[in-house]
């Protein structure tokens, strides 16, 4: 994949060159405010890097899914207040439209050096469109704002969409820091583990993750099951689990998993007891249960102390971790414990810890956990997902060409 150092000498140098940039700038607001920053700041290396080599930086992003029309909750000037905080110094100005009078009359007077934020790109329905033909017209239009394109919304590369993709087809392009610092810290964990290589993975629906699984079961030495979608595992080996997160459809494809492992050798580890309640609330009153006699009127809602330091045994000598999805409710703090001593025990771990994005990527930071504790946490949440289940993600594949 061609660097910004490549497409700067592709171009003759970037000084004066306008630049399309997709972000991904997706971050949650609350009160018109952005709540974690957390993938603006990763968008800054490359912003400023743009900058600093005296390009016009025309940023591209979308938030949320507005589906095809301008939706003034989901405008991203908060992103773009937040943005200009973070970029000190430098003349950050945001457009009101995509391809419009705005973009353009803000991208006639940006000066060397200068960054714009146009408005969310989902407000225009052919973003989004599964027809080539009107993703490539809207495409076109964004390509024409620019001289070069370069992609660093990692969270978003699995989206086939016109900002992300086809924009890359009719741009010199590059890769952007974020892009390649991701892809970088996947590839290591995919392609070149260092042993023991545990795999630890929570979160909900059980059903989100089967592709994970089912590329990882053959690679990995020990798979740690916690969140809701332990109770599928365990229902698997013939448990009751109450009114805990079931998904019936899917025990069969579980049981074939746990067969598989067996077979290979592989260890999968189950919690030992959970965290019951009959209300998933902040007041909750709670008890500790084994994970095999769980109250028919009671809802498993975390993993439980004694599965807590079995999962930090499984992770002490491993060198190799990847931890996607949270261990119980960790929103609410009767449920955040198991998710707070797994990630603690992960942050410990003496070799290549990748966190995937999403949910438990929000956990550490929630939690006020150290984030230089990890080697990387993924700004990707689907993103991220899709490359462990091995497939090819489209924003990526066209970037290669
Ligand atoms: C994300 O939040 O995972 C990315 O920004 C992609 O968003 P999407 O799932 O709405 O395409």
């Amino acid at each position: 994949m061609r660097t910004i150092d490549d497409l700067g000498d592709e171009l003759g140098g970037l000084r004066g060159r306008r630049v399309l940039l997709r972000s991904d700038l997706n971050v949650p607001l609350e009160d018109g405010r952005v709540a974690d920053d957390g993938r603006i700041r990763a968008s800054l290396p490359t912003i400023e890097r743009l900058s600093d080599a005296g390009a016009i930086t025309v940023v591209t992003a979308h938030l949320g899914r507005p589906k095809g029309k301008p939706v003034p909750q989901y405008s991203l000037r908060p992103v773009y207040q937040r943005l200009a905080e973070l970029l000190p110094g430098r003349d950050v100005r945001f457009a009101d439209d995509t391809v419009g009078d705005s973009a353009r009359a803000t991208l006639r007077v940006l000066p060397e050096g200068g960054v714009a934020v146009l408005e969310n790109l989902r407000f225009d329905p052919r973003e989004a469109s599964k027809d080539d033909a009107e993703r490539e017209v809207f495409a076109a239009e964004l390509a024409a704002l620019a001289d070069a394109f370069v992609s660093d919304g990692f969270g978003v590369l699995h989206r086939k969409q016109a900002s992300v993709y086809d924009v890359a087809e009719r741009l010199p392009h590059a890769a952007g820091y974020l892009v390649l610092r991701e892809v970088e810290a996947f590839r290591k964990v995919l392609q070149d583990p260092q042993r023991p290589y545990v795999v630890v993975l929570g979160g909900s629906k059980v059903s989100d993750k089967l592709g994970v699984i089912d590329n990882l079961l053959g690679k990995v030495d020990r798979l740690l099951v916690g969140g809701g979608m332990c109770f599928t595992f365990l229902a698997a080996q013939g448990h009751e689990v109450g009114g805990s997160l079931l998904e019936e459809d899917q025990v069969d494809a579980v049981r074939g998993f746990l067969d598989q492992a067996a077979d290979s050798g592989v260890e999968i580890v189950l919690p030992v007891d959970v965290v019951v309640a009959a209300e998933v609330d902040e007041a909750a009153t709670t008890s500790v249960v084994p994970a095999t006699a769980i109250p028919a009127d009671e809802k498993g809602l975390d993993i439980g102390p004694q599965t807590a330091q079995l999962f930090r045994k499984k992770l002490a000598d491993a060198r190799t971790v990847v931890w996607n999805g949270p261990m119980g409710v960790f929103e609410l703090t009767p449920f955040a414990e198991g998710t707070r001593q797994v990630a603690q025990a992960v942050a410990e771990v003496d070799g290549t810890t990748v966190v995937g994005g999403g949910d438990s990527a929000a956990a550490i930071r929630q939690l006020g956990l150290d984030e230089s504790a990890f080697t990387h946490i993924s700004t990707g949440g689907g993103a991220s997902l899709e490359l462990l289940e091995g497939k090819t993600l489209p924003g990526l594949a066209v970037l290669e060409n």
